[in-house]
């Protein structure tokens, strides 16, 4: 299975599915990361080899040619799978419908609570003793499509939010390498998970 990983940020998760991609036995392999910035995370793409790309926003006149651009590098890989994993952009319409449901999102929350860019804070300014971790199929909405695979993860007193955050990656890292092992196998069906 060949993956285009997409992120914004430090890139922990596409670390994870590098370092677990790197392993022979894995049947899944990144193609190429994306970014809309030039993100600290391409770093890891670099010390594995993997080529990427930066399509920033910023230089387009709408969101749908900024869309249609990184739709197109995208797509120069081929990728039986796009996965973001800390991109933190609303994909247009002409990009989701062009690759969804092979399409997915890891989202540091039990969606459908706390959808987007804040989940963390909110979880925590909620105060809620249990939150977690969603990874779905991208469908046009901002994290509302059909969940693939959830995880529970315990909020600790007096947490701040960069320690929940980071107690959340740790499950965060290892659902997102399982869930890509499952669609790899088969054992996950995105069509069948889109179609629910
Ligand atoms: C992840 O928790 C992801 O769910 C959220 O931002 C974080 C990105 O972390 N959208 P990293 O860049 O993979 O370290």
């Amino acid at each position: 299975l060949s993956l285009v990983v997409l992120i914004s940020g430090g890139g922990s998760n596409l670390r994870a599915l590098l370092e677990a991609a790197a392993d022979a036995e894995f049947p899944a392999r990144v193609v190429a990361v994306g970014s809309d910035t030039d993100a600290p995370g391409l770093a890891h793409a670099e010390e594995f080899g993997v080529p990427s790309f930066s399509v920033a926003p910023t230089s387009f006149g709408s969101r749908d040619e900024w869309g249609a651009e990184l739709l197109a590098q995208v797509r120069r890989w081929s990728p039986d799978l796009v996965v973001c994993a800390g991109f933190m952009r609303i994909l247009p319409p002409v990009v989701v419908s062009a690759l969804s449901p092979a399409l997915i999102n890891t989202h540091p929350a039990l969606l459908p609570a706390f959808p987007g860019a804040h989940a963390v804070r909110d979880a925590l300014a909620a105060g809620v003793q249990t939150t977690g971790v969603t990874v779905h199929v991208i469908d046009e909405g901002v994290d509302t499509g059909p969940v693939i695979v959830q995880r529970e993860v315990r909020v600790e007193p007096g947490d701040t939010e960069a320690e929940l955050h980071e107690r959340i990656k740790t499950v965060e890292r290892e659902l997102l390498v399982q869930a890509v092992l499952d669609i790899a196998n088969g054992h996950v069906d995105l069509k069948e998970t889109a179609a629910r």
